[in-house]
């Protein structure tokens, strides 16, 4: 990100409170999964949240692309507001601007489908005409390093690294400004990690992305992001410049996250 140009604000949660409602009546000392988060996501840049298992990273994410709506306070995206009660049209407006990949590539492809069905289902979707289609799913796989005899195939005749790359070939399809990485590479062996970390960097840098990547693993989001936020039972406690953040966090937990 230019460190001279002002930033510009695309997506935004503004003072999100999120209970999980459960069988039980929510008591007023019921924990809630997030607790008044503010967090601004600048255009272009890569924005790591960490924090421990259960600290709301997955429910913010969710959230933030607009699969749950918090109990309080509200989501922007591009200056937007997503309401509790959206048209056909405006998700799909919104689909187009944000996507989300999550932790593993097996649940999230149709393993009946084969590749050439889904990448189409999400071409038509963005309003791709049917003739343009297979020439521009091609043209999608070769940027995440994929050749185009993936596209007979079905999701079990893949790796789990390669099952990722098709996974982030298929969400930018609608060409969107905005991907939500949850866990991206957590469910992947250590050897191909690195290669997926690395694609994302050359696709950020090719489409001009902007990435909200949340790892429980602070060497990745150490070596992907430009700002670092940290998660604490619910609460955003700590955002900063990573440079900053690595050197000396502020808070007493981030600092024992970094082992300081
Ligand atoms: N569908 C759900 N129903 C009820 N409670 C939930 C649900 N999903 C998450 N929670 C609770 O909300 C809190 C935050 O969960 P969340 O999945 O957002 O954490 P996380 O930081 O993503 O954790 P992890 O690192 O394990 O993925 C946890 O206490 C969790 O038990
Ligand atoms: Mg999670």
């Amino acid at each position: 990100m230019s460190q001279v140009k002002e930033p510009v604000t695309i997506l935004e949660a503004r003072a999100v409170t999120h209970f999980y409602a459960s069988g039980l009546v929510r008591s007023r000392r019921a924990v809630p999964a997030l607790n008044s988060v503010n967090l601004q996501v600048y255009d272009g840049e890569t924005l790591g949240l960490v924090g421990e298992s259960g600290s709301g990273k997955t429910t913010l994410a969710r959230i933030l692309v607009g699969l749950i709506r918090p109990s309080q306070g509200m989501v922007l995206l591009n200056g937007q507001a997503i309401l509790r009660r959206t048209t056909r049209r405006e998700k799909r407006l919104r689909r187009r601007l944000c996507q989300i990949v999550f932790q593993n590539p097996h649940s999230s492809l149709n393993p009946y489908l084969n590749i050439e069905t889904s990448m189409s289902e999400a071409l038509a979707s963005a309003g791709v005409p049917r003739s343009a289609r297979e020439p521009e799913a091609v043209r999608l796989l070769a940027s995440v390093g994929l050749d185009k005899d993936v596209l007979s195939r079905r999701p079990a005749a893949f790796s789990g690294g390669q099952k990722q790359r098709i996974v982030l070939a298929r969400a930018l399809a609608v060409s969107p400004r905005v991907l939500i990485l949850d866990e991206p590479t957590a469910s992947l062996d250590l050897s191909v990690q690195a290669g997926i970390l690395n694609l994302l960097l050359d696709l950020r840098r090719q489409y001009g992305l902007t990435y909200v990547l949340i790892s429980h693993d602070l060497h990745v989001v150490g070596y992907m992001s430009d700002r670092i936020g940290v998660l604490r039972r619910g609460r955003l406690i700590e955002c900063a410049e990573a440079e900053r953040f690595l050197a000396g966090p502020e808070r007493p937990y981030s600092r024992e996250l970094l082992g300081l």
